[in-house]
Order: structure tokens, then sequence, then C-alpha cells
């Protein structure tokens, strides 16, 4: 049998992250974890129950629910992929909204969320078999990750994606407001000073930016099958 690895997909928002890591994890059987989800799930939890809202944050609250908080990845009702499940209830289709994502990076930058978040990212690619996308899953949380990749795009097409994607499900949100939160959340990932979005220096490097998401799969199918038939 092929041994597992663990393969990382960090970048900026909407750079396709989540869809390639989705369709590499189908084709090779492995789990995909989209760790972005953990944190809009604790700041959904957060927004339900006010301990954030614009300008304010009770972090002392949010901490102490923290430890009692089951946050996990269950299989779900709405794809084949595992889904965000707080107290057992999945959120996956919560987490999305405007409203999370203008405040999901304040509570990111939290040093004890993060602390806790990569406890549970570790608890899930203990056995490998695993891609995980994020910010710091090459650099943080699993440094020796066998494959690592960096997704990168202007803010602009970034945005466009977003837009696209979000507007099926709130017809009144404007493109203006979505690129203003890309590049809010952006400046709020890279600038924070605990385990900030940056490129793993053994990762590569694509820019996603006139790549169809075949030739973007193509390419990163090949680093793969380089990386397997070089570890069996
Ligand atoms: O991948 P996403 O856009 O759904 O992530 C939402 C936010 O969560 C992102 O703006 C920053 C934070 N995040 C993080 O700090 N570390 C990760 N590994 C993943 C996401």
């Amino acid at each position: 049998m092929a041994k597992k690895i663990i393969i990382t997909i960090d970048g900026t928002s909407s750079t396709g992250k989540s869809t390639l890591a989705k369709r590499i994890a189908k084709k090779l059987g492995y789990l995909y974890i989209d760790s972005g989800a953990m944190y809009r799930a604790l700041t959904y939890y957060a927004i339900s129950n006010n301990i954030i809202s614009k300008g304010f944050i009770n972090k002392e609250v949010l901490i102490n629910d923290l430890s009692k908080l089951e946050i996990d990845f269950r299989k779900g009702s709405l794809s084949e992929c595992l889904e965000i499940h707080l107290d057992g209830l999945s959120v996956e289709n919560k987490i999305r909204s405007l409203k999370v994502s203008d405040l999901v990076s304040q509570l990111a930058a939290i040093d004890e969320v993060r602390t806790h978040m990569v406890k549970i990212q570790h608890s899930l690619g203990q056995n490998k078999g695993v891609v995980m996308d994020g910010r710091d899953i090459g650099t943080v949380v699993f440094p020796k990750a066998e494959l690592k990749f960096f997704l990168e795009a202007s803010a602009e097409t970034r945005a466009k994606r977003r837009f696209d994607e979000l507007k099926i499900i709130d017809k009144e949100i404007s493109y203006e407001e979505v690129f203003k939160n890309i590049n809010l959340r952006d400046f709020q990932d890279i600038n924070r000073s605990n385990s900030p979005l940056k490129k793993a220096s053994d990762a590569v490097l694509i820019n996603t930016e006139n790549l169809s998401l075949v030739e973007l799969e193509n390419e990163i199918s090949n680093h793969i099958s380089l990386v397997l038939s070089n570890s069996l």
C-alpha cells in the first residue's frame, strides 16, 4: 500500500485552496480538513452568544467557553466531505456569511484560540492521509509535512471569486464589501504576531490567477506523484 503523507495548502482567502484540496483529497482517498472552518465555527458561536461584535470581544468568556465547546468534523448531509460541527450540530452552512468573515481574523489572532485549534488539527493529522488547507498549516501546524503548497492571486480576482460564491446565498451582497473584507483579512492574517500567514520556505508557490481548476489540479498532481513515488 502507498505510504500516506500530509499535504498542506496555505494562502490568502479565495485563492482556490478549498476547491483544490477537496479534489486532491478525493482523488487520493485522503481526509480533507478545512482549518478555516474551525475558526469560522468558533466565530459563529461567539457572534451567536454575544461574545464578539464589531469593535468588541469578550476574550475571557471566549477562552473559558473554548475548552467546553466540541469542535470537530463529521459526516454531514450537504456533501460527501466532512462538515464542521459545533457541539454535535453541523454549522457548515452558517459559517460562510460576511458577518462571520468580518470578525473571524480578529478571533483567529488570539493565542489561546490558536493553541486550541492547532491541538485539534494535530490529532486530525496523526494518521497522515490528510489534505489540510489554511494559513499556517505548512509553517506551524505540520512544519514537517511531506508536501506543501502556497497559493496566491490578486485581491481583485479573489474578491470576484468570493463574490460569485456569496451572491448565491446572499442577494444583497456587493462586490465592494467582499473586496474590502478580503483586504482586511489579508492584512490581519499577515500581520498578526502568532502564526502569521506566510509561505513556508519549502512550500511550492503557485499563482492561481490565470490557471483553470483543471490546470491547477494537474500541476499539484504532478508534485504529489513525484513525492509519492520518492517515498515508496
Ligand atoms: O480559509 P478561510 O477564509 O475560511 O479562513 C477564515 C479565517 O480563519 C482566515 O481569514 C484566517 C483564519 N484562519 C487562520 O487564522 N488559520 C488557519 N489555519 C485557517 C484560517
